[in-house]
């Protein structure tokens, strides 16, 4: 899809949809009112004596429009005080989407700019929304019949170089949200770690990163018994992959790290079936953090990133770990696993720890690590757990701007307590309660002193159900958040 920018009088702009974003409970724009002005006042009929009332995501179609444009597409933006750019992006999406239905080649799509959301921020919106809109997860389905939209031209009040910048932004974010999400989306017959990998090498020439990737032997080689022991019951060798952006000049470098966990059958504590074929989505923590480092590279940070995919698959094969074994991580640490299905911490054990010897002086681990996370917030909310305060805030700010939800939760010695083990220095699980604290408190034993941030995407990595915005599947969260706080200017 070409995307534009034109600042032209609505009236003027020639196209087969015409979406119009309006706000609940006022009058119109100035722009939505010069153009209502010119249809004689079409627009504002259809909401003095329709039912529309411009309320989140609320559609009203006017078909045949008049003037230039074939078809126009009302949509409600809400309520004023509630309008960013999480809005913004679900109401190009939606655009997006119907255009596509509507088989309109030519869509223009028109949101307002106000106080807090400027025609910069607006643009990047609108074409982040559009292009991560139209992207499906129903990737083995005949798709050739599927109407592409060719243009989409973003009405701005003016089409000046700060909005073509943030055009330009929202491209090159869609660009990795896409790229993560189809990782996502992708089966655990064909997504597996040497694919991830080799996926990675491609993204990584693609993003202008370097690019390493650690066979078996080389895992071996550093210690990493405890990432070893997850994918032992499997036929599929582990791997793990170090992209690295070097924009700064000295100073600190952000570490992400991210749970590639290919497939979690749950291994010897296998899972049950119900449900089983989701954890396909169990490496979203690792597209995540390869997703974001490229779009940081493709954006030009000034700034010092490593990111490192923990990649592995969990199967119950005739090798596979058993309840009570013991491994050694490579800082040292010795594990009693008490349950082979809480493998993402035996993972990212031994990630966040190469994080930190790659020079890595601030983490932060994405991982669809826990249930327990997932009860707690819903398919809504994405859970964080940090040992810096400073950090944590740093990181929940970069997810406010950018529209993603996170909220923090506790992480206290009491916690660290209930993974205390006879045998080792500690056990995998932490008993019923607090599962998602437990699992948090796991991973702080590999971070040293280095401020920690843990973000569990149990619950929001994937969804189970379409939105008007997206279709059903992987999501692409937390990519946008990495990206504001890798830029390091918010
Ligand atoms: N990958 C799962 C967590 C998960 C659950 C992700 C649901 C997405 C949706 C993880 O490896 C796991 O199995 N965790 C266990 C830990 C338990 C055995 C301590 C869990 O949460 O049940
Ligand atoms: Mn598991
Ligand atoms: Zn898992």
């Amino acid at each position: 899809m070409d995307i534009q920018l034109t600042g032209a009088p609505l009236a003027s702009l020639e196209a087969d949809l015409l979406v119009l974003g309006v706000f609940q409970d006022e009058a119109f724009t100035p722009p939505l009112q010069a153009l209502d002005n010119e249809w004689a006042g079409l627009l504002a009929g259809v909401t003095t004596e329709g039912s529309f009332k411009g309320k989140t995501y609320e559609l009203e179609w006017l078909y045949p429009a008049p003037g230039k444009t074939k078809r126009v597409l009302l949509i409600g933006a809400g309520k004023r005080s509630a309008y960013d750019v999480r809005v913004a992006r679900r109401l190009s999406a939606i655009g997006a989407r119907q255009a596509r239905n509507k088989r309109a080649g030519r869509v223009c799509v028109a949101l307002p700019t106000t106080d807090s959301l400027d025609a910069a921020h607006v643009a990047q919106s609108v074409a982040d929304g559009a292009l991560t809109g139209l992207s499906d997860s129903d990737l083995y389905k005949d798709r050739e019949q599927k109407f592409t939209v060719g243009v989409m031209q973003i009405w701005v009040p003016q089409a000046d170089a700060a909005a073509t910048e943030g055009l330009e932004r929202g491209r090159k974010i869609a660009s990795a949200v896409n790229f993560g999400r189809w990782l996502g989306d992708e089966p655990g017959n064909v997504m597996t770690p040497v694919r991830v990998a080799e996926e990675s090498q491609k993204w990584a020439k693609e993003c202008n990163l370097e690019c390493q990737i650690l066979g078996e032997d080389e895992l071996r080689d550093a210690g990493m018994g405890s990432l070893l022991s997850v994918s032992q019951g499997s036929r599929q060798p582990a791997r793990v992959v170090v992209l690295s952006y070097k924009g700064g000049d000295g100073g600190t470098t952000l570490g992400l790290v991210g749970k590639g966990v290919t497939f979690d059958t749950g291994g010897t504590s296998i899972k049950p079936a119900a449900d089983m074929h989701y954890m396909k989505y169990d490496m979203c923590g690792a597209a995540t953090v390869l997703s974001a480092i490229g779009a940081i590279a493709q954006l030009g940070a000034r700034a010092n990133v490593l990111a490192v995919a923990g990649l592995v698959e969990n199967m119950p094969g005739g090798a596979a770990t058993r309840p009570g074994d013991v491994v050694r991580a490579a800082n040292g640490k010795t594990i009693e696993v008490i349950n082979t299905d809480a493998e993402g911490r035996l993972v990212l054990a031994d990630a966040l720890d190469l994080a930190r010897r790659r020079g890595a002086d601030r983490l932060v681990d994405v991982a669809t690590l826990t249930g327990a996370m997932k009860v707690a917030l819903g398919d809504v909310t994405t859970g964080a757990v940090g040992n810096n305060e400073e950090w944590t805030a740093k990181l929940l700010s970069a997810a406010k701007s950018v529209g993603e939800y996170v909220w923090p939760m506790p992480l206290h010695s009491e916690y660290t307590d209930k993974i205390k083990s006879n045998i080792a220095d500690m056990m995998n699980t932490g008993g019923r309660y607090g599962g998602a604290l437990t699992a948090a408190a796991f991973l702080q034993h590999f971070v040293g002193d280095t401020p920690w941030v843990h973000l569990d995407i149990a619950g929001t990595a994937y969804t189970e159900k379409d939105f008007a915005w997206q279709m059903k599947g992987a999501t692409g969260v937390m990519i946008r958040t990495l990206v504001k706080l890798g830029m390091g200017d918010g």
